[in-house]
């Protein structure tokens, strides 16, 4: 059936994320996040983004309606995260999605968050539908604070291959961890990059992880950024125990650098070699600003067609996941059965 209503549910991580698309139209996209409470922890509490989803539901569900101007009995069918994401945080959108879709009698897609992301390209707002869609092959980069991934998609709802992922931490997380060190509150990614404004990118090397040949063989998609972070606080402990000063600036853009030049490098070798000219990027890391630069450098001096959808469709969202639901409806997949669990660890 072609452009059927979906509200899509996110939860895997602490954004309690509630869409509705119509086909590949864009009518609400709203979120609720929980970042504020786990900011004194440094990252994510998994039981207090569980706990928070709890509460969030419901009222984001009643807004996600509101705005698109429907009501529920309107929607064809509910679409889902069940993975990869926090277990406790799952469980609780798979539950009230499943509640969702039994009251209303609709069916019910259980859905894989990173490939989601990709799906967030589909998404049209009315005024904006002249914009080239999401087109195959496509290499996607996907950075957050829970995944780094490199996919290859020749096709959103049948062929999506997992072609490397970080190995360690996410380079979000690394964010958050050397802004840490350096003192900067959470979430580090903003604070790194607005201290880097000040900073030489250049000023100290650090290493790139996963780039040399011996690694290369094995881990050629694959990231590594906690020998990064290792570094990083290793150098700036030199530092103190010295009693100097520690540059924060140029300690923020070198880091900032090195998370970057290895994010590209190794997302423009997969167009390379698997000759695909188009790459799309995703994941709250996407707001670096350097990140957005050298993107766009070195997909233009590639030939490489570059997309960044908004940034409100970057983050986790509800919105991609309708979006991909969407998809499945009108490539005529079957709905999940009702039996489908979480699944932390979820391959694409
Ligand atoms: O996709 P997202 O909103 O959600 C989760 O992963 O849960 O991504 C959040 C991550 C955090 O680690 C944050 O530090 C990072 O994205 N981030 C950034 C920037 N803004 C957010 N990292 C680098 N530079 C930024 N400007
Ligand atoms: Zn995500």
């Amino acid at each position: 059936r072609t452009n059927p209503l979906v509200l899509g549910i996110e939860t895997s991580c602490d954004e309690t994320g509630i869409g509705i698309v119509r086909g590949t139209t864009l009518l609400s996209n709203t979120i609720a996040s929980s970042m504020d409470e786990h900011a004194r922890y440094g990252g994510v509490v998994p039981e207090v983004a569980a706990r928070a989803h709890l509460e969030e539901l419901v009222p984001a569900i009643r807004a996600a309606t509101a705005e698109a101007g429907i009501s529920l009995a309107e929607i064809d069918a509910v679409a889902v995260t069940c993975g990869p994401g926090l277990s406790g945080a799952l469980m609780v959108g798979v539950g009230a999605a499943k509640a969702l879709a039994i009251s209303l009698g609709t069916p019910i897609y259980a859905v894989n968050h990173l490939v989601g992301h990709v799906g967030a390209d589909l998404l049209r707002t009315d005024e904006d539908q002249t914009d080239a869609p999401l087109e195959y092959p496509t290499i996607a980069l996907l950075v957050s604070g829970g995944h780094t991934s490199l996919l290859l998609v020749r096709d959103l709802v049948s062929d999506v291959e997992l072609l490397g992922e970080t190995i360690d931490d996410a380079a979000g997380e690394a964010f958050d961890k050397v802004a840490r060190i350096l003192g900067l509150p959470y979430p580090g990614g903003p604070q790194i990059d607005r201290a880097a404004l000040e900073g030489d990118p250049a000023a100290i090397r650090f290493p790139r992880g996963l780039s040399q040949a011996k690694d290369m063989a094995r881990h050629r998609y694959d990231f590594s950024f906690s020998g990064l972070k290792t570094s990083v606080a290793r150098w700036v402990e030199q530092r103190q125990d010295a009693g100097d000063p520690v540059p924060v600036a140029d300690v923020a853009a070198s880091f900032r650098e090195s998370v970057v030049d290895i994010l590209l490098t190794k997302a423009v070798a997969a167009c390379v070699d698997f000759e695909v000219p188009r790459l799309l990027l995703g994941g709250g890391v996407i707001a670096n600003a350097r990140l957005r630069q050298v993107a766009a450098e070195r997909t233009d001096a590639a030939g490489i067609a570059l997309r960044i959808p908004p940034l409100s469709l970057c983050t986790d969202n509800g919105a991609m996941i309708a979006a991909l639901g969407a998809q499945l409806i009108m490539a005529g997949h079957e709905p999940s059965s009702l039996e489908f669990g979480a699944d932390s660890t979820l391959p694409v």
